[in-house]
């Protein structure tokens, strides 16, 4: 596994204008990467964060069988409109992941939504409610937890995140993945140098990280 990638924050999937102003996607190449290091044709891929779908679409792509939950509806909509096997995306809430009825997973590939530490609504409910950074940890930790149960022995996953400068900083990369070493191995990190100029989505950095944890012992 590479620990470094230079990267442009690009897509080349185009999205309808209404997505555009919050295109928190992300970039494919990123995520190709990492597919077809963890996996083979024929494996089921998952994204527990599915927004605009891009490790779904890429999946299929790839001959894998994607699987995604989305909480926002018109977000799932889409995703359920360009992929072939639409069943396959839920539109619901990741915190109930039980609930569902999925198959046993080979690679997980996923972005959580971000929370900055001085953020008071809740990001993991589409902001509807307040929240607070340490309930935010917690309910990611049970999302974790919830996540290895569908996992098969073995497999692995990775989590892209990043530090936050935006308001005031927030160590949310080490955070999270603090919060996911307790419950499965921690396998390292690739980071991910972002070129060219900055965007909203770099959140005052120009480099991600994208943490791989295995479901070994
Ligand atoms: C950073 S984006 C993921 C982007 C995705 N990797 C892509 O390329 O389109 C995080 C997504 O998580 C969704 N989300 C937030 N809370 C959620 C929850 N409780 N259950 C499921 N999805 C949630 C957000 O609506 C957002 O679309």
């Amino acid at each position: 596994m590479r620990t470094f990638i230079i990267c442009k924050r690009e897509h080349r999937l185009e999205i309808p204008e209404k997505f555009k102003e919050y295109d928190n996607r992300s970039p494919e190449e990123v995520v190709e990467y990492f597919i077809k290091e963890f996996t083979k044709p024929g494996d089921t891929v998952l994204d527990i964060f599915a927004g605009l779908g891009t490790t779904l679409i890429l999946a299929e792509k790839l001959n894998r069988v994607p699987y995604g939950i989305e909480y926002l509806e018109d977000r799932c909509n889409y995703v359920t409109s360009i992929i072939k096997n639409k069943e396959n995306m839920i539109h619901g809430d990741t915190r109930k992941l039980l609930d569902y009825n999925l198959p046993p997973i080979d690679f997980v590939f996923t972005s959580p939504i971000f929370m900055s530490k001085n953020e008071t609504r809740n990001p993991l409910n589409g902001y509807k409610t307040e929240g607070n950074y340490t309930k935010y940890l917690n309910d990611v930790q049970k999302i974790f937890t919830d996540l290895k149960t569908f996992l098969k022995p073995h497999s692995y996953i990775t989590v892209m995140v990043s530090n936050l400068k935006t308001e005031g900083l927030t160590t949310l990369a080490w955070d999270i993945g603090k919060t996911i070493s307790d419950i499965m191995r921690f396998e390292g990190e690739v980071i991910i140098g972002w070129e060219g100029p900055r965007d909203r989505e770099s959140f005052g950095y120009d480099h991600s990280y994208c943490l791989v944890f295995s479901n070994r012992q």
